[in-house]
């Protein structure tokens, strides 16, 4: 026969089944049938694979296997679920449902004015019909030395007759779809928004990113994005996925000149609708039954202590905070301006006048040596200066006043070198091991303003991070900076400022592994985003959009792009091929800390 005792056994949950011995695949079925009526085959058993409809048949490009789907299990098969078919010889094949379909059970039409009318008048038995299921192979599960179970390509057939068996071990999801066992948490695996469970405990199949060196670097350093429409929960699963972040067990390694030390990481949130310093706190609606299964799953969940909120000084602004996290508030200094001169070209300027204002900052900050905006203002708008300028056609006049009128806004007067401690003088108090550092911009009016602190604070990770000289503050702790609402700072818009901000974060992307940097974004409008960046991305965290654009820039397989409009909240889709296949999860459904 094709099976052992032990093997059908195993498979059928190890009922005490008679297992006929006989050779012949007939028999074989016979035997199935003879146990139908047993609850636990009906329970794990969804039907049988077959060659009478189609042929069974795998090849270079794909597959054809086709099962009969068994009465009793019809309202269970649902599109993309998984299944295990097994070997003859112990192994399984790992696949996922890909097609359900209909079929009479004896050649009738039906499409015709006499059923129609029956059928709106009378019950029709469904069993006249059969119901067939696709399987679309993912691997096959195998016996490494009788010990492990490790995963290979598909190159062998599965035998007609073979049963087409409902998942119970958590290991063969697991390691069928890729997963690592540990790791950063996301979600639990799941189908249509259910999670699958298994007969292992917790019966939840947990996802988790790759997290370590085992094979190449930490994925967070590969960067990630989290993207949604609004309101479809980016941010309390983000806040979710930060909090794992900080623990004593999440540690990279960080070249220092002689060795290489573990340590942890500094998570920076540059966040414009200020709601991530609540990460600092606990979130009281967690029952100790919730707690008792994040704890299960090694999923970390209290506030953490070490959060703290950084606030830029705007002259007439006043930040009331949004937690207990302590506030700092601090200054750009207009010194800042000297390697960015981007920082204050604005939209709206052109190449000469570009060219124009780069000049008058070289001259200004070679000739001052504690340079402020206002004294800049006040130099470029002095008549000799002007003079100089202008009558020796360094700057044409018409030039230079439209940069003088441009520069001296009333904007800028408003957040350099305002009195407060210099963000460039505490760096070492930011950039510390284990701390969450979060920058808000919500309670600030002005978008030019919001724009010019998140500028700032972006240029001077990136910039210390991947120059040879920078700031060993910032260079030797391993960052994830997070950055909501991604596609204002990093979009294919054609403005100077955005050109030279993306090409910053492209090559900090392309860099970040080996600097320990790594980016998460998160954002609504994920085609907006540079595709130099997006192609550097390798974890895509996908919630429900609508916009048939940004569903297409986030290139995923189409069978799990068509269900991205129909995700509901806490539904994910997670893209990330170094990681594992693209799977769907069921994210949390309490936010692990303070969320409101
Ligand atoms: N998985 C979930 N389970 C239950 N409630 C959720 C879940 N995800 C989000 N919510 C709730 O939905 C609301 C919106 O969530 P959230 O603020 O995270 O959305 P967002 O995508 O960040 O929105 P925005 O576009 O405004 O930034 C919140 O009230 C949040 O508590
Ligand atoms: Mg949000």
């Amino acid at each position: 026969m094709e099976y052992s005792d032990e093997e059908l056994l195993a498979e059928l949950g190890g009922t005490e089944l008679e297992i006929s011995t006989s050779n012949s695949n007939d028999d074989m079925y016979k035997e199935y049938s003879k146990y139908k009526e047993s609850s636990l085959i009906v329970n794990n058993v969804y039907g049988t694979v077959t060659v009478g409809i189609e042929e069974l048949e795998i090849n270079d490009g794909g597959a054809n296997i086709v099962c009969y789907i068994r009465s009793g299990q019809r309202d269970e098969i649902k599109l993309g679920m998984y299944v295990i078919v097994p070997y003859p010889n112990g192994d399984h094949m790992f696949g996922r449902v890909s097609r359900i379909r209909y079929r009479h059970m004896y050649p009738t039409d039906d499409a015709t004015e006499v059923h129609s009318e029956r059928a709106s008048l009378e019950h029709m038995d469904e069993n006249d019909y059969k119901l067939i299921a696709h399987i679309e192979p993912i691997c096959i599960l195998y016996k490494n030395l009788k010990t492990k179970v490790e995963r290979k390509m598909v190159d062998r057939i599965p035998k007609p007759n073979s049963p087409v068996i409902q998942i119970s071990d958590k290991s063969h999801v697991q390691i069928g779809l890729n997963i690592p066992t540990e790791g950063l948490f996301l979600g639990h695996i799941a189908i249509g928004g259910e999670k699958i469970l298994t007969d292992s405990f917790p019966p939840t199949v947990p996802y988790y990113l790759r997290n370590d060196y085992e094979s190449g670097d930490p994925l967070p350093f590969r960067h990630t994005i989290v993207c949604g429409g609004t309101g479809t929960g980016k941010t309390f699963l983000t806040k979710n996925i930060f909090r794992q972040f900080i623990g004593e067990d999440v540690r990279y390694n960080v070249r220092d000149e002689k060795e290489t030390c573990q340590i942890q990481p500094c998570l920076v949130i540059l966040d414009p609708q200020d709601e991530y310093s609540q990460l600092n706190e606990s979130n009281s609606a967690l029952s100790s039954d919730i707690i008792d299964g994040l704890d299960s799953e090694k999923i970390k969940h209290d506030g953490i202590e070490n959060t703290q909120t950084f606030t830029a000084k705007i002259n007439g602004e006043n930040y009331l905070g949004c937690s207990s996290a302590p506030i700092t508030e601090f200054t750009i200094p207009f010194e800042m301006v000297k390697g960015n001169p981007w920082l204050i070209y604005g939209a709206e300027m052109n190449e000469n006048q570009i060219m124009g204002l780069d000049k008058l900052l070289d001259d200004y900050f070679n000739e001052d040596k504690e340079p402020t905006y206002k004294k800049f203002i006040a130099t470029i708008r002095d008549s000799e200066k002007k003079a100089h300028y202008t009558q020796n056609d360094i700057i044409h006049e018409a030039t230079y006043e439209s940069i003088s009128r441009k520069v001296d806004n009333p904007q800028f007067k408003r957040v350099f070198d305002q009195g407060a401690v210099s963000i460039t003088s505490i760096i070492d108090k930011i950039f510390v091991p284990g701390q969450v550092n979060v920058f808000p911009s919500g309670h600030v009016a002005s978008n030019r303003i919001k724009d010019l602190i998140i500028l700032a604070m972006m240029t001077m990770i990136v910039d210390n991070k991947l120059s040879t000289s920078g700031a060993k503050e910032i260079k030797n702790v391993p960052i994830i900076l997070g950055l909501d609402e991604a596609h204002r700072y990093l979009s294919k818009t054609s403005t100077t400022q955005a050109k030279i901000i993306v090409r910053k974060f492209a090559d900090a992307a392309r860099q970040g592994r080996k600097e320990s940097l790594g980016l998460f974004l998160i954002t609504q409008d994920p085609q907006d985003i540079d595709s130099t960046i997006m192609k550097q991305i390798n974890t895509k965290i996908i919630l429900n959009l609508n916009n048939e654009n940004a569903i297409n820039s986030l290139m995923i397989p189409k069978e799990f792009e068509k269900r991205i409009p129909y995700l509901k909240k806490g539904q994910v889709i997670v893209h990330s091929p170094d990681n594992s296949n693209t799977v769907e999860i069921a994210g949390l459904k309490t936010c692990v800390v303070k969320h409101n």
